[in-house]
Formats: structure tokens, C-alpha cells, sequence
């Protein structure tokens, strides 16, 4: 049985393909990527989601899909559906597709994209199983080296709390899907076990960087300028900010625990990952 793996070589893929590889047969692997070049270990092929005539006979002999969403923002939709319509013709036989919390229901902007490919593929007859993943937690801690170093952590996110988990164990949770029994048609909500409010992320990172940080809560426009000051393009800042606005509204919060009954034991703790970010 042939495993696809979508954005194989991206930073969840990169760790999904760890964890496969620990589980099945290397051998039954496929990344399914646009630089082929780059993959060591496992089967690749070229697989563009821009590249609707490549994507079906790159797919023949694929039994499952890993479908890895796309990170064009805005061109998800469009490309998940090339990659579906192609499954179909290929006799790929189901697809596990990584999609948003909550997607239904959030007011996060990224969602609609993953709800429409959510429908697509409840349409399209072939058997699938939906993870619906919550932050990264390193959404947060790609930044806090700056935090420490500016003394202070912004954020628009209020004291909304938020169930990230780090990268690991949602590729984790992937790959125990991808290989057991019994998933097909489910919609899992993915988050990780602890809660916190960026003000506990400013005390953590206090704690372990020996320096005050504190958590500064600015108004949606002032916090999109910070991070347009810092160098990032107009239109991200404007994204992250409005992304922190849901996260106040408690979008990225969940307490269902999903995520570690997946994969069988705890989500990485905050402490562990802030310390990750801060080494
Ligand atoms: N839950 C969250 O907090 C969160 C945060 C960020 C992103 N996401 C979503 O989760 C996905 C995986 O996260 P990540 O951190 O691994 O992101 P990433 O490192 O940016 O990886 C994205 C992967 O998608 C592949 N890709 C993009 N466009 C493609 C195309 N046209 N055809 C084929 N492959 C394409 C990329 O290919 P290359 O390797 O060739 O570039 C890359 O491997 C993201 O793409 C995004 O949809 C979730």
C-alpha cells in the first residue's frame, strides 16, 4: 500500500515523513512535491498543485493521500481542488487532508479556503478523514528571541486563550492516522493540551530567559504597524494581527484533547517549546 505525501519537503511534511518512516515500511512512501531533488530516503515525484495535467499520473498507484494545505493564501481552494479532481482520477482510494480548527465556525480568515476543500472532498466520493489542526505553537515562538531582546512580547490576542502544539505533534497525529484502522469520514479538532494567554507565554519566556518580558496588548491597527515596522509585507502584518483578533475571541482555544488521544501521550508543553525557540 502506497503512501502520498503532500509538502513533503515543508516543516510539517519533513516531520510527518520522520514519523511514517517509524511506523511503515519507507518503502511504501511517496513524496509528492514540487522539488523532487530535495527528498532523501523515499520515493519522490513532482507533484506542482499550479499543475493540473502533472498531478493524476503522479498519483497512479497512490492508495492514500497525505494532503498537506497549501501555504498561497487566497490559492488554496483552487489548487486543492486540482489535487482532489486528480486523486479521483487516479483510484486514490482516501485522502487525510490538514485543515483548520474549528473551520466551520472560526472567524480566523484562513478558514473559508479550508472549509471549501473540506466540502470538495466530502464531494467527491473518495473516503476521507479531515484534521482539523489548531495553531503552531511556534506561530508565537518563531518571534520570542526578538521579545527577549526588545524586553516586551506584542500581540493583539487580549486574554484569549490559546491550545496550540508544536509542529511535532500534529505531524505525529498525521502519521498515526495515515497508518491505523478506523478514521475514514472523521472530522478530528486538533489542539494541543494546554492553554495559555500570550501574557503566561511573556511569563515563561521571563522565566527562562532570566530577562522581564511583558505582554503588551495593542489595538488590531498599531500591532498590523508594529510588524509592518519590523519589515513584514503589508498584507501578512495586516493577517497576523487580524489572526491574533480571532485568537482574543477564542478561535484557537479548544479543550477536547483530541489531539493526545491521537498520538497517545501529552502535547509538547509550552515550556518545552519556548525553550526550543529560545536555544
Ligand atoms: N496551523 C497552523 O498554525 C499553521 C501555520 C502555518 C501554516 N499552516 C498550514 O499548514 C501547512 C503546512 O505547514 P508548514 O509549516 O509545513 O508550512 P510550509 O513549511 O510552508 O510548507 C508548505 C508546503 O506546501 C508545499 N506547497 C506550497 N505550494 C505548493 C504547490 N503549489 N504545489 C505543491 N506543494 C506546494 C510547499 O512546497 P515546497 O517545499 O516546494 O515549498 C511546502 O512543502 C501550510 O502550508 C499551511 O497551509 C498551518
Amino acid at each position: 500500500m502506497k503512501i502520498g505525501i503532500t509538502g513533503a519537503t515543508g516543516q510539517l511534511g519533513t516531520l510527518v515523513v520522520e514519523q511514517l518512516k517509524k511506523r511503515t515500511d519507507a518503502s511504501s512512501l511517496v513524496a509528492m512535491v514540487r522539488s523532487p531533488e530535495k527528498v532523501d530516503g523515499i520515493e519522490a515525484r513532482a507533484f506542482d498543485y499550479e499543475k493540473p495535467d502533472q498531478l493524476a499520473e503522479a498519483l497512479v498507484g497512490v492508495d492514500s493521500l497525505l494532503l498537506i494545505s497549501g501555504n498561497e493564501i487566497g490559492q488554496r481552494a483552487r489548487q486543492h481542488k486540482n489535487v482532489i479532481n486528480a486523486a479521483k482520477e487516479a483510484g486514490v482510494k482516501w485522502i487525510v487532508y490538514t485543515s483548520l480548527l474549528r473551520a466551520d465556525t472560526s472567524t480566523i480568515n484562513l478558514a473559508q479556503e479550508h472549509l471549501t476543500t473540506e466540502n470538495l472532498l466530502k464531494e467527491s466520493g473518495i473516503s476521507f478523514t479531515i484534521l482539523r489542526n489548531g495553531w503552531y505553537t511556534e506561530n508565537y515562538t518563531g518571534s520570542l528571541s526578538g521579545a527577549v531582546e526588545a524586553g516586551a512580547l506584542i500581540g493583539s490576542a487580549g486574554d484569549g486563550r490559546i491550545s496550540s502544539a508544536g509542529r511535532a505533534d500534529f505531524a505525529e497525529a498525521a502519521a498515526v492516522v495515515l497508518t491505523s484502522a478506523g478514521h475514514e469520514g472523521k472530522t478530528y479538532e486538533l489542539s494541543g493540551d494546554e492553554a495559555y494567554t500570550l501574557t503566561e507565554l511573556a511569563e515563561e519566556t521571563s522565566k527562562q530567559s532570566g530577562k522581564v518580558i511583558a505582554y503588551q496588548n495593542l489595538p488590531e491597527a498599531d500591532y498590523s504597524q508594529a510588524l509592518k515596522s519590523f519589515g513584514l509585507p503589508d498584507g501578512f502584518a495586516d493577517a497576523i494581527a487580524s489572526w491574533d483578533v480571532s485568537a482574543s475571541k477564542g478561535d484557537l482555544y479548544d479543550e477536547g484533547k483530541t489531539l493526545s488521544e491521537l498520538i497517545g501521550h501529552s502535547t509538547t508543553p509550552l515550556s518545552e517549546v519556548v525553550k526550543t525557540a529560545l536555544n
